[in-house]
């Protein structure tokens, strides 16, 4: 190559690689952008509020017309510092919901409501994709080869919300205060303390 040509082609390379270097950090910012969306938020915020989510995974204050979800713990499951009261004997044919409605007992055992807000100890740290494999497979922080999500999540009826939906409903869920809760781990039937 002539001297002159191989200066142009350093002009040109070092042009590439510096358009690379410039583009990556936009691109990235760019894929995010979405969770950001003012429309995007509000309607995941109309779709969690019709599809009742709050019914299980907000903690409740209670009024004399029952529980009610308290507006400063949205959405951050079953509260860490409410243990349930041991299960009655004679139970069995029956499935329990405690007060606030985060926490039930029937054949699989206990379960509590998980934290989806954006905490560590919720969704903080969660991938759309993530979000996306929870509802649709029903999976455990939505990894593929996790435990299967126990009742009573109706994961089997969300699983047909389409993709935007569940982009829409994963951005409000991004973008709600995040509450620090550490929900209990599930109890298994053999293990359940009984009264
Ligand atoms: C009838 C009660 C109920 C309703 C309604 C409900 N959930 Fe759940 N959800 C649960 C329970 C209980 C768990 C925990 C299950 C477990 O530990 O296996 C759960 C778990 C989840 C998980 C997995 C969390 C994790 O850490 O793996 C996600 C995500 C989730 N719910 C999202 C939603 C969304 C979004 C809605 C509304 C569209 C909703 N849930 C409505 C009861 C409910």
């Amino acid at each position: 190559m002539k001297p002159k040509a191989k200066f142009l082609f350093m002009v040109i390379l070092a042009g590439l690689v510096g358009a690379c270097m410039f583009r990556t950090p936009d691109k990235k910012e760019a894929n995010n952008n979405w969770l950001k969306d003012e429309e995007m938020i509000k309607r995941g915020q109309h779709l969690v509020t019709v599809s009742a989510c709050h019914d299980c995974h907000s903690p409740k204050i209670m009024t004399p017309l029952g529980p009610e979800p308290d507006p400063d713990r949205l959405l951050s499951g079953h509260p860490q510092d409410e243990p349930l009261p041991p299960v009655p004997t004679g139970s069995e044919n029956w499935i329990l919901f405690n007060m606030g409605l985060t926490g039930f007992v029937g054949p699989w055992g206990i379960s509590y409501a998980a934290n989806l807000t954006p905490d560590d100890t919720g969704t903080g740290s969660w991938s759309f994709d993530q979000f996306k494999l929870a509802i649709r497979k029903g999976k455990y922080k939505g990894l593929e080869g996790s435990r299967d999500l126990l009742p009573p999540m109706p994961w089997q009826m969300y699983q047909h919300f389409n993709d935007d939906e569940l982009k829409a409903i994963f951005a409000y869920l991004q973008s709600i205060k995040p509450v620090r809760n550490l929900v209990p781990a599930p109890v298994s039937p053999n293990d359940m303390p009984l009264n």
